[in-house]
């Protein structure tokens, strides 16, 4: 596995390996959610392809006061973890190798990304969309896997490869959870081991909240109430949207997505949980 710091030297590098090429891009903190993502990109690959993955905190998509300086860097802990889910290579820049002083060209999706976090994080997903198209137009890949986790980033992407023609192929894998349901997340790290349990809480709020063939204004109003319950915990939003354009859900005929973000002890979470289709429904 190699690990190349600047654009010179991965592009040399990718010059000499084979095809596919499937791309993970990660902010680095690795856990068994982006691990499981890196072992998907090696199966895409096969063993003659070529798995990148690249670790890097990007300072645009964090807002003023969000946590981009103590936001965690183990980058040792990291490498180990893409060599033992099969990487080849691992392309870890810095913010100077990325953005140009005077950087003066971003990338904007202006609908999907309004609503859910685009309203509490402003200037997020065009932090998103801006360092992903760089990545992708930097590491070149045939395909790129992007976890469920952040369903909406995930719509927003495949939104932005489809208006921009990235050639390149986006696939989604499912949450990872802990065992106790709680999606893994880098930011986890910041939660004690009891305020993990009660975390876990949130998941089986959408679980129970989705099984019901309800209409999405009700779904929507028993998973507020049950999380509701749950201590430490402020709601940001839940919302019961369409799960591909991410307008809000009016029926059960088309796919949804319960999505929610919730400030639980001292980070924010965010969760979300298939709505399927309800046949002949209202
Ligand atoms: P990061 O939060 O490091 O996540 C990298 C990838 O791992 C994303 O596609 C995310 O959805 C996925 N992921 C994280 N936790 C997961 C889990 N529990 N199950 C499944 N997938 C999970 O998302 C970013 O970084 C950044 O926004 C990035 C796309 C790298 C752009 O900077």
């Amino acid at each position: 596995m190699k690990i190349c710091k600047t654009i010179r030297v991965l592009r040399s590098t990718l010059e000499r390996t084979g095809s596919p090429r499937v791309f993970v891009p990660t902010m680095g903190a690795l856990h068994e959610g982006h691990e499981a993502l890196i072992r998907h990109a090696r199966t895409l690959a096969g063993k003659n392809g070529c798995v990148v993955v690249s670790i890097f905190v990007n300072p645009t998509q964090f807002g003023p006061n969000e946590d981009f300086s103590k936001y965690p860097r183990t980058f040792r802990a990291d490498t180990a973890k893409c060599r033992a889910a099969g990487a080849d290579v691992i392309f870890a820049p810095s913010p100077e190798e990325i953005y140009r002083p005077d950087a003066s060209v971003y990338v904007d999706e202006i609908r999907l990304a309004l609503p859910l976090c685009g309203q509490s994080r402003p200037g997020h997903f065009r932090g998103v969309c801006t360092v992903v198209a760089k990545l992708f137009n930097i590491v070149v890949p045939d395909t790129a896997v992007f976890g469920e986790k952040d369903w909406q980033q995930l719509a927003i992407i495949r939104r932005m490869v489809r208006d921009l023609d990235f050639p390149v192929k986006i696939v989604g894998h499912p949450i990872v959870r802990e065992k106790n349901g709680l999606a893994k997340s880098s930011r986890n790290a910041y939660l004690t081991p009891s305020q993990r349990i009660v975390a876990a809480g949130i998941y089986d709020a959408l679980r129970e909240a989705a099984r019901c063939e309800q209409t999405p204004t009700r779904i929507v109003a028993l998973a507020r109430k049950l999380i509701e319950t749950l201590p430490w915990t402020r709601i940001d939003y839940i919302e019961a949207r369409d799960a591909e354009t991410l307008e809000p859900l009016t029926n059960r005929r088309r796919k949804g997505r319960l999505l929610a973000a919730v400030h639980f002890a001292k980070v924010r979470l965010i969760d979300n949980i298939a709505l399927p289709r309800v046949a002949g429904s209202f």
